[in-house]
Formats: structure tokens, C-alpha cells, sequence
């Protein structure tokens, strides 16, 4: 766990990121000054940066509110001064990626929000070592890949662009997509494929990049992958169809980055961290995610964990959380036309009842 320091490394011309369910996710986080936010992935750091506005905007309002008429009247005259930035940390943007981090950076005042290079993981360390014992506002997750990782062609997780066999998020990590796509046994293979792309196809994928061995680059295995796969109709990448190796591409970065393995500790710890009242806010764009998502939320909302047949609770449990969205939120069409990436996105959120 590092705290990421401030870097010049200026990677904004390859930002191309929209926030999925921005306005969604922020309305239900209920922002409200003075208390502590957390985004548990920043990324390009859309989301983060509507956090800290909105907190500006409501201490703002709040400071005009409060000050005596006269010193009112001398603000206006000097209306177009840009208000003076934040001075409490009181948002924490986690990333286990360093370079999206070192991105944000750009984007936003060191006094804004506390940046630290993280899993999500271990956000009760972080949240300690921030001095903090819960935290009183929310927590947001909005899970997988972003944009900006993609769109690096050395970070290998395009099979569009050339590029190593690499899809590590944090990149001080060993393993990588090359050691799967060359080590891994075909059964092996096949069953993550299957299980975290849910590509039909994927025995004849495994064998041929079995049979292909070794691949060294990203368009190598997309070529294999490709040609594994009958797909009715042609992909076209101006068509909504998806590119062959899609799932597969899906299904290595999952396993790489143990991407499921993590999920159930972070989601359990964000709501033991949550103060009454506070809320937790995570947005998935796998199936099998979701589903996590949704059996963790409900076994937190639930007031008895007692096996279903057993006559009388005495298992002391109590209920923890009330889940606001009975039904996850998703992308409307606009939204889904303007940003392709959103169409499989789901949003959950919870309260913490005290
Ligand atoms: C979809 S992007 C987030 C985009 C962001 N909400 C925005 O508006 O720009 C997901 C980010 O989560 C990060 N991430 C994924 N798994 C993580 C984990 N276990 N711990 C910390 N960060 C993680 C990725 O590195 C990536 O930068």
C-alpha cells in the first residue's frame, strides 16, 4: 500500500472516458458536506471528480448561506472569482492501478482527495492509515477495466491494438496474461474462458491456443481466438456485434487481476466500514459480479443467517444494510448509444442501518 506522488506524466491526450451511470451512481451516494467519500476505483477519475464538486458545490453554498449580508455584498462585486479549493481531504480515491492515479493527479488538487495505490482490497488499511476509523458518507465501486487502460496498446488488453500479452490493472504484479495463454493447461483454459467470458466456444479457443503456442502479442491471439469462433454474421465495429474475441479478452483479464476473488472481501469490509446512514454504491458489468453483488447485499439486509429449515433464530445475526435499488439501475439508451461500455453495466446500492 503506497501513497502514489504527484506526477507530471501528462497521458491526457489518451483519455477518452465516459463515467457509466454517472449521474446515477452520485445521486445515490447522497453527497453531503462534511462527510468522508471513498471511490474504491478510480480510474479516470469521472467519477471522483463529481464527488469532490458536489462537495465544493454544497460547502459553497453553505459558506454563502452563512456569512454576514455585508461580506455578501462584497463577494458579489467580485462574482467570477474561481472559489478557493477544498482543503479537506475528505475523499479518498483508491486505484491498484499507479498510472491511472498518476493521471488523476492531473485532474485533481492534492488537497482535494487522498490518492493511494491500492486493492480495494485492503481498504481497512487504507481507511486507517487515513486516520479514520469508518467512514461517514459512502463508498463507490465501479468495477472491471476503464477506457484508458484499453487504449494503451502496451497495456495488452486491446485486441484491437498490438501489444504484449500483459492485462495487468496493477502493473507490480508477476503474473500476467502471458503466463495463462502459455502455461496454463487446455482444460484449464477452456473452464475460465467458459466461466468468466461465458464464450460458448471456449474448448475449441483453448485448443487452438494450445496448438498456437507460444503467442507473444495481443493481435497473435486475437487471430487464433478469432478463427475458433463461428459467429453468425460478420463482426463490423461500426455494427452493435461484438468483436470474436471479446469474451475471451474478458475472461483472461478477469483471471489475471483475480477479479472475482477480491470482490466478496471488498464487499464485505466497505459495509462493515460504513457508518449509519452511509452508502455503498457499486456498479458491475459481468454477470456473474452482479450476482455477487446481489446475494452479498441480501445476506447483509438479512436479520437471520440460520439455516431456512431451522425452527428458531440463534444465530444473533441482525440486519446490517437496506438495499435502496430492489432492481439494479441500468443504462437508459442514450446513454448506451453514447458509450458502448454501458450497456452491460448494473448499479446496486445500499444504507448502512445504524
Ligand atoms: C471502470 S474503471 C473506473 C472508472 C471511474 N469510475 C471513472 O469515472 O473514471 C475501473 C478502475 O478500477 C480499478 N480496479 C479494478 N479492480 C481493482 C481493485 N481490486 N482494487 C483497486 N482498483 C481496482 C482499475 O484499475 C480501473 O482503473
Amino acid at each position: 500500500l503506497t501513497q502514489v506522488q504527484a506526477s507530471s506524466d501528462d497521458q491526457a491526450d489518451r483519455l477518452n472516458h465516459q463515467s457509466v451511470l454517472y449521474s446515477e451512481s452520485l445521486d445515490l451516494l447522497n453527497i453531503r458536506s462534511g462527510l468522508t467519500y471513498i471511490d474504491a476505483t478510480v480510474g479516470a477519475g469521472g467519477h471522483l471528480k463529481g464527488i469532490v464538486q458536489a462537495l465544493s458545490q454544497q460547502e459553497q453554498e453553505i459558506a454563502q448561506s452563512t456569512q454576514p449580508a455585508q461580506t455578501k455584498s462584497a463577494e458579489t462585486q467580485s462574482a467570477g472569482t474561481p472559489p478557493a479549493p477544498r482543503t479537506i481531504a475528505g475523499v479518498i480515491g483508491i486505484d491498484r492501478d499507479s498510472r491511472s492515479l498518476d493521471l488523476v493527479r492531473n485532474r485533481i488538487q492534492e488537497t482535494e482527495a487522498l490518492l493511494v495505490h491500492a486493492n480495494y482490497t485492503d481498504i481497512k488499511e487504507v481507511v486507517k492509515q487515513a486516520g479514520l476509523s469508518t467512514v461517514t458518507g459512502g463508498i463507490l465501486a465501479d468495477l472491471g477495466v476503464s477506457s484508458m487502460q484499453i487504449d494503451q496498446p502496451e497495456r495488452g488488453f486491446s485486441f484491437q491494438k498490438d501489444g504484449p500479452l500483459d492485462m495487468r490493472m496493477d502493473e507490480t504484479q508477476s503474473f500476467s496474461a502471458y503466463d495463462i495463454v502459455n502455461k496454463w493447461d487446455e482444460k484449464k483454459l477452456a473452464d475460465i474462458i467458459y466461466q468468466y467470458g461465458e464464450e460458448r466456444q471456449s474448448r475449441a479457443v483453448a485448443r487452438n491456443i494450445v496448438n498456437a503456442r507460444p503467442l507473444k502479442t495481443t493481435l497473435e491471439l486475437a487471430e487464433v481466438v478469432s478463427r475458433s469462433v463461428r459467429r453468425p454474421g460478420k463482426y463490423n465495429r461500426h455494427t452493435q456485434s461484438i468483436h470474436p474475441a471479446t469474451r475471451t479478452f474478458q475472461a483472461l483479464r478477469i483471471a489475471v487481476n483475480d477479479e472475482l476473488g477480491g470482490l466478496k472481501t471488498f464487499l464485505d469490509e466497505a459495509i462493515e466500514l460504513l457508518a449509519p446512514g452511509a452508502r455503498l454504491v457499486v456498479i458491475t458489468f459481468h454477470s456473474l459480479e452482479d450476482r455477487m453483488v446481489k446475494q452479498n447485499f441480501r445476506h447483509h439486509a438479512d436479520a437471520c443467517h440460520c439455516p431456512p429449515r431451522q425452527p428458531v433464530c440463534n444465530c444473533g445475526a441482525k440486519s446490517e444494510l437496506l438495499i435502496i435499488t430492489k432492481k439494479p439501475i441500468i443504462a437508459d439508451e442514450k446513454e448506451v448509444l453514447a458509450n458502448m461500455r454501458s450497456r452491460s453495466a448494473k448499479l446496486r446500492a445500499g444504507e448502512k442501518i445504524g
